[in-house]
């Protein structure tokens, strides 16, 4: 959808499908579980400002685009008094690579959240992109990084909990918690 934010009126959901996901440090005044169609969760973003340093980056989530595939995460709404704070605080916190898109929700029913929500996806163009590689040595990356919002195992373990509490399947991120349990 449009790459730029959409009519003001409208209240701000946000998508979260990673550390939001176990850490929701915003203020909102609606959380719900949510399903994001044709996106795959993938520990592809390289991070040097969170989970890792530069010259030793960390991987976090990105989403990429996979025909058929549904990512689950969390919906918030955040309230309008909030709402440019938020944004500004987003924005600063993902300058790390992440570009805006606003897409379509629904809730595990089906039934549409927004038709605009908003979604901080990572772009191949962004410096500190990594892509794909063996899962095994995704692992050993994250095992042996850490940032200044900590190790990045934990964010890894943390977001296969939260998701395992929702219900929710993520092969992706199950076969990686799997590798780094101590
Ligand atoms: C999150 O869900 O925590 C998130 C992931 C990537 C960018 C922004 C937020």
């Amino acid at each position: 959808m449009s790459p730029d934010r959409p009519s003001d009126p409208a209240p701000l959901w946000l998508f979260a499908y990673g550390s939001l996901v176990f850490r929701p440090d915003i203020p909102f005044v609606e959380r719900v579980p949510a399903l994001l169609d044709g996106y795959a969760r993938r520990f592809w973003q390289g991070s040097t400002d969170h989970r890792g340093v530069p010259g030793a980056p960390g991987r976090v989530v990105t989403l990429i685009r996979v025909a058929g595939a549904r990512c689950a995460g969390v919906a918030y709404r955040v309230g309008d008094e909030h709402r440019e704070r938020v944004l500004h605080d987003l924005d600063v916190r993902e300058q790390g690579g992440y570009a805006r898109t606003f897409e379509r929700l629904t809730d595990p029913s089906g039934r549409t959240i927004t038709d605009e929500a908003l979604v901080y996806v990572a772009t191949e163009e962004n410096p500190n992109w990594l892509g794909d590689a063996p899962l095994e040595s995704i692992a050993a990356q994250i095992r042996g990084a850490i940032g200044p919002s900590g190790p990045n195992p934990e964010y890894v373990l943390e977001l296969a909990k939260a998701l395992r509490a929702m219900e929710v399947d993520d092969d992706h991120v199950f076969a990686l918690a799997a590798l780094l349990h101590p």
